[in-house]
C-alpha cells in the first residue's frame, strides 16, 4: 500500500508511552455484528427502532452491519496486524438470552466463545463489555430501564456470561455510557428505545446505576479474579457564552451528563445540584448498591459540549453555540483534545485517581478510497495524534492512565446516523463488506509497534 505523508510525521506524533500501556480497538455488538436472525438471537430495541420509518438516516438498519458475525476471523487478523494488544467488544444480550432472561441460547454464547479463543490465540486480550445499548426487546416490552425488575435480570445475564467466558476473559466492563443511553434513548428519543421525557431519562440513569452495582457484585462473586470496570462518556460541559445563566446551565448539564454516572458509582450519591430530581426514584439502600469498588474506569472522550440555558429543553440546559471557528469532525462535534486531559485530571482530583483506560476515542471523517484504492484519512490521524498527546499530558501530571482504545476498529452502524458516518480506522464498503485499512490504521500500527 502507498503510504501518505502522515505516516512520515510519526516521530513528531507522540512521545513513548509507559511500558505496559495497553493499545486497543473498540467496537460494539449491534454496530458491527449483523446476523440479527441467526442462531436464535432475539430482537433488540435497536432492531425495532431501526426498522421504524424515519428513525435512522436512509432507513439503515443493523441487519447486516459489518457482518462481523461471519467475518470475525478476518477482523481478528486486522486487529492483530495493527499490533493492538487488546480488543474491546460487547456481547449482545438478546443473542445470549433471546427474551432477556430465562432460556439461554448456547449458540449465542458459542459465538463469543469462538471470538474470545480467536483473540487469545492471536495474543490479543479480550475486553468484554456487557451492555452497549442493545436491550432485548422482550425486556423493553416490560418497561426496560424504567422498570426496576431489570436490575436482577441484568445481574443474571452478567452471571451467565461470566460463567461461560470468565475463565478466559479477565477484563470486564459492565455498561457503556449509561448517560448517553439515558439521555438520547429515554430523554429525547433519538436513540432506541425512542422514549422521551425527563422522568424516563432519570429512571433510565438510576436503574442503570443500580444494575451496574448489582452486576459488579455478581461478577465479583462469580469469579474473584476478574478485572472489573465500567465505561462512561466523560465530556466537559462548557458554557456557550459568558452569561451567568449559561454558566449555571453548563453546571446543570455537567451534573446530569457526567456527575450522575460518576458520583453514584464512586461516591454513593448524586451531585447535589440534581439530587432532588432523583429523590422520587431512590429507595433505601440504593446508593450503597450503586457505589462499588472497581478496578478501573473506562472513559470515552470525543468532544467538549457547549451548553446554553434553554428553559424549553429537557432539563433547562441544552447544546448551544460553540466558539466561532472551532474545528469540528464530520459529526459536527467540536475538536478540542484538551478536553480529554481535563476530564482525566478531574478523575485524579475529585474521584480518588482511579486507574483509567480511554476505552473510546476517535473521530468521524467520511474519507472514501481514492483511485489507488487507499483511504487517506489525514484528518483522523491529526485528531488521534492530538488526543494521544493530550493523554500524555494527563500521564505527565499523575493520572493513572493505563491504556487507549481507538473508536473504532471498523466503519460501522453509527446509531441514528446509520452508515453515513465513518469512525473506523478500517474502511468498510457496506455493499461488498470489503475492509480496507485506512492510513490511520497504518499510522497506529507504526506507533504501537514503536
Ligand atoms: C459513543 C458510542 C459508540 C459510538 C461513538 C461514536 O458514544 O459509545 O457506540 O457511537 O460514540
Amino acid at each position: 500500500m502507498v503510504l501518505g505523508n502522515p505516516l512520515r510525521t510519526k516521530s513528531a506524533a507522540v512521545h513513548p508511552f509507559p511500558a505496559g500501556f495497553v493499545w486497543g480497538a473498540s467496537t460494539s455488538s449491534y454496530q458491527i455484528e449483523g446476523a440479527v436472525d441467526e442462531d436464535g438471537r432475539g430482537k433488540s430495541i435497536w432492531d425495532l427502532f431501526s426498522h421504524t420509518v424515519g428513525r435512522v438516516k436512509n432507513g439503515d438498519t443493523g441487519d447486516v452491519a459489518c457482518d462481523h458475525y461471519h467475518r470475525w476471523r478476518e477482523d481478528i487478523e486486522f486487529i492483530s496486524r495493527c499490533g493492538f494488544g487488546a480488543y474491546r467488544f460487547s456481547t449482545s444480550w438478546p443473542r445470549i438470552l433471546p427474551t432477556g432472561n430465562g432460556t439461554i441460547e448456547q449458540r449465542g454464547l458459542d459465538f463469543y466463545d469462538r471470538l474470545v479463543d480467536g483473540l487469545i490465540s492471536h495474543g490479543i486480550t479480550p475486553w468484554l463489555c456487557l451492555y452497549h445499548w442493545d436491550l432485548p426487546q422482550a425486556l423493553q416490552d416490560q418497561g426496560g430501564w424504567l422498570n426496576r425488575d431489570i436490575i436482577q435480570k441484568f445481574a443474571e445475564y452478567a452471571r451467565i456470561v461470566a460463567r461461560r467466558l470468565g475463565d478466559r476473559v479477565k477484563h470486564w466492563a459492565v455498561l457503556n455510557e449509561p448517560n448517553v443511553h439515558a439521555l438520547f434513548g429515554h430523554g429525547i428519543g433519538s436513540h432506541a428505545p425512542g422514549l422521551t421525557g425527563l422522568p424516563n431519562m432519570l429512571a433510565a440513569i438510576h436503574h442503570q446505576n443500580l444494575a451496574q452495582g448489582v452486576a459488579l457484585q455478581a461478577l465479583r462473586a462469580e469469579r474473584s479474579a476478574l478485572i472489573l470496570g465500567t465505561v462512561l462518556s466523560l465530556q466537559p460541559a462548557r458554557p456557550s457564552s459568558s452569561r451567568d445563566e449559561d454558566y449555571r446551565a453548563a453546571e446543570r448539564f455537567d451534573a446530569m451528563w457526567n456527575g450522575t454516572c460518576l458520583d453514584p458509582l464512586l461516591r454513593g450519591s448524586y451531585p447535589s445540584s440534581v439530587a432532588n430530581d432523583f429523590t422520587p426514584l431512590i429507595m433505601e439502600g440504593d446508593l450503597v448498591t450503586t457505589r462499588q469498588q472497581i478496578d478501573y474506569l473506562g472513559v470515552n472522550y470525543y468532544t467538549p459540549m457547549y451548553i446554553t440555558y434553554d428553559p424549553q429543553s429537557l432539563f433547562g440546559a441544552w447544546f448551544g453555540a460553540r466558539p466561532p471557528n472551532m474545528p469540528s469532525t464530520a459529526m459536527d462535534w467540536p475538536i478540542d483534545a484538551a478536553g480529554l486531559t481535563e476530564g482525566l485530571i478531574r478523575l485524579r482530583d475529585h474521584y480518588g485517581n482511579p486507574e483509567v483506560y480511554v476505552t473510546e476515542n476517535g473521530a468521524c471523517f467520511n474519507d472514501l478510497p481514492g483511485a489507488d484504492g487507499t483511504v487517506s484519512d489525514v484528518d483522523r490521524i491529526t485528531y488521534l495524534r492530538a488526543h494521544l498527546a493530550a493523554a500524555q499530558d494527563a500521564l505527565a501530571v499523575g493520572v493513572k492512565l493505563r491504556g487507549y482504545f481507538v473508536w473504532s476498529l471498523l466503519d460501522n452502524f453509527e446509531w441514528q446516523e446509520g452508515y453515513s458516518r465513518r469512525f473506523g480506522v478500517i474502511y468498510v464498503d457496506f455493499k461488498t463488506l470489503k475492509r480496507v485499512p485506512k492510513a490511520s490504521y497504518q499510522w497506529l500500527a507504526i506507533l504501537i509497534k514503536g
